[in-house]
Order: C-alpha cells, then sequence, then structure tokens
C-alpha cells in the first residue's frame, strides 16, 4: 500500500513538470501574487469550482483503506516517562515510557481494584498503583495487558481498533530525511471520516482561511491523488506558491507533500483517531524540510521554531475542526 502510493505520488511529481509548465510556473517567495493566468475553467470562483461528488467520491475510497488497527495517541515528545491519561475509541488509557525510552499504552483501570493509573509512580519503568501498590509493567497481568506501541519519532501510535486486519506497524506514507517538525493535537465533535474530509476538499481553502491561502487552483484529481497549486502567504501580501498532492495512505490520515517549488519534499501528517462516538482527535504533525541554505540554521533552533509552525497549525485546525463538527452535525440532523 505505502509503496504503491508512494509510486503515485513520485508520478504526480514527475507529471508536474507537464502540468505546471516550467519553473518559472511558480512564483517564488517574496513577490506579490501576480493575477492569476491559464484557462477560463481554472479562474472560476472556488465555491464554482469546488466539486462535493469527487469530495464523497475519495472519502470512500480513503475509507475502505487499511487501517491496521493503529491510531496515532500523540506526538512522541508529549508522552514521557510520567503516566498520562488519554480516552481512545471508548476506553481510558494510560500511556508512559519505560526505562529504555519505549512508550506503552494500557488500560487505566488497576486489575485489583479499579484504581486509575495514571495517578501511579514509576519505578523502574513499570506503573506503581497509587492504592495499594500493585506493580504493572510491559508484561502486564492477567487481563490487564499493554496494547502493541510504535514511536515512529514524531509520532506515539497504538494498535487498539478492531474489526481491522492489524498490521506489525503502522502504515505510513514516506517523510523527508531532514525536517522540523511541529505537531499538535486537537479534539472535536465528529466523527474521524469528518476529518479526512475536510482534507479531501481543497476548494475551501482560501475563502474560510483567508490569513493563510491567497489562492489555489486544482491541478490534477484522481481518486487517490488531489494535486493543486496554493500559494500560501508568508508575511501580509508576500506569498509563495508551491505544488503539492494530498492522498490517504491508509484510512484514518491524510497526508500533504510539496512536489515542486519552495520546501519540496516537506509533508503534513493530518491523522484522525477516535476518541469516543462523535469525538474524535486530530493529531497533525508539519515535517518542514528545505534545501535553502538557512535550512540547517533553522534546524539548530527547531525549539523556537517550533512554536510557530504550530500555532499556524492550530489556527488553520479551529477553523477546520468547525468544517468537521458542521459536517458531522448535518449527518446526524442536528446542524440548527
Ligand atoms: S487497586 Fe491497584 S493495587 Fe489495589
Ligand atoms: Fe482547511
Amino acid at each position: 500500500m505505502e509503496a504503491g502510493l508512494g509510486a503515485i505520488v513520485d508520478r504526480s511529481l514527475s507529471e508536474l513538470g507537464r502540468v505546471a509548465g516550467d519553473e518559472d510556473g511558480l512564483m517564488p517567495m517574496g513577490r506579490r501574487l501576480p493575477p492569476m493566468e491559464g484557462p477560463a475553467e481554472a479562474t472560476r470562483p472556488d465555491w464554482v469550482q469546488a466539486d462535493p461528488q469527487r469530495i464523497d467520491r475519495a472519502l470512500r475510497r480513503a475509507l475502505l483503506r487499511e487501517g491496521g488497527g493503529w491510531c496515532v495517541v500523540d506526538a512522541s515528545r508529549s508522552i514521557g516517562p510520567a503516566p498520562t491519561r488519554y480516552v481512545l475509541d471508548g476506553k481510558a488509557w494510560v500511556c508512559w515510557r519505560d526505562d529504555d525510552g519505549h512508550p506503552h499504552l494500557a488500560p487505566n483501570s488497576c486489575p485489583h481494584m479499579g484504581a486509575e493509573l495514571h495517578c501511579a509512580k514509576v519505578e523502574g519503568g513499570e506503573l506503581v498503583c497509587p492504592w495499594h501498590g500493585l506493580k504493572l509493567g510491559k508484561k502486564g497481568r492477567g487481563t490487564w495487558q499493554p496494547v502493541p506501541c510504535h514511536d515512529d519519532g514524531v509520532l506515539v501510535w497504538a494498535r487498539i481498533l478492531e474489526g481491522e486486519t492489524p498490521t506489525d506497524a503502522p502504515i505510513m506514507a514516506p517523510r523527508p530525511k531532514t525536517f522540523l517538525e511541529g505537531t499538535i493535537r486537537m479534539t472535536g465533535r465528529c466523527d474521524a471520516q469528518d476529518i479526512v474530509a475536510n482534507r479531501l476538499d481543497p476548494w475551501h481553502g482560501v475563502h474560510y482561511h483567508p490569513h493563510s491561502f491567497a489562492r489555489l487552483r486544482l491541478l490534477e484529481a484522481s481518486d487517490d491523488v488531489l494535486t493543486v497549486r496554493v500559494a500560501y502567504k508568508v508575511v501580509g501580501p508576500v506569498c509563495v506558491e508551491v505544488d503539492c498532492t494530498f492522498h490517504s495512505p491508509q484510512r484514518r490520515a491524510i497526508v500533504m507533500t510539496i512536489v515542486r517549488g519552495d520546501g519540496a519534499g516537506s509533508v503534513v501528517e493530518t491523522h484522525a483517531t477516535p476518541v469516543r462516538p462523535g469525538e474524535t482527535a486530530m493529531v497533525e504533525a508539519t515535517l518542514a524540510s528545505s534545501d535553502r541554505e538557512g535550512f540547517h540554521h533553522a534546524l539548530r533552533i527547531e525549539r523556537m521554531v517550533r512554536p510557530f509552525v504550530e500555532k499556524r497549525a492550530k489556527r488553520l485546525w479551529q477553523e477546520d475542526l468547525e468544517y468537521a463538527e458542521r459536517r458531522y452535525a448535518l449527518r446526524h440532523g442536528d446542524a440548527s
């Protein structure tokens, strides 16, 4: 699956030369956006170009993909030795890291008398129940068993979802070799499919997020990969234009990959994790990469740059969660 979609993205990259024209077809950073050129159908207003049927079709295909039973718990950075409580797929869990740095996720209820384990101390990488001191670790005890966990260096995943053919590891899209990372986690009153549907609708971008996007043009749309040319705002009227693809490597994720222009190779992974019926966590990792000379300096001060990356992503998702929640409400006849 991963290799297949990787090939599609690679093909999109090579075909962009044909679709987008020469290198000058993209507006580089720092210039004011010139008037839109191109065929008449490409310059129609976004609301005319938007294709709800295509969005529905692409969503249906995305939801049929394998999931492997995995969902993203949180950013790797957010999970340390101290136990933390999560609600995932309608159950309460405790998550912590052992002394070797491996994350673990297990039921948040002690197998003795049910004490909540996110209040536990940790000794030698094991939880010590706050009520009677039972030690609980990666080997489990009776019916209390940790579930498979995976740390990919950016995100921590857990295999907890039933009804899917389990895979040994999460199904992921390719990532850049070096990147500057920022990850956000927000929850909304919606289902996972509403998060995915939002990312499969490129047409809302300019009018719904006017602070961030100046122009968007769909270059190519198959049911599996969307290729768009987007001008996003850097500062004030200064924009940069890039070509990017959107594809779904698995049923709860959409990945945007910049395939041409500034930051080519960068990806934004948007993951939808079921919390409970009608509530979903959106975890989005921005992995910015660049061949610009200054990028290596930026990597050295990643901790200082990260808050800006995350602030921008949060602003967009505050709005996109409203979109997802509205979609969910409409589906449930509760759109008053
Ligand atoms: S409830 Fe945990 S040891 Fe008793
Ligand atoms: Fe959006």
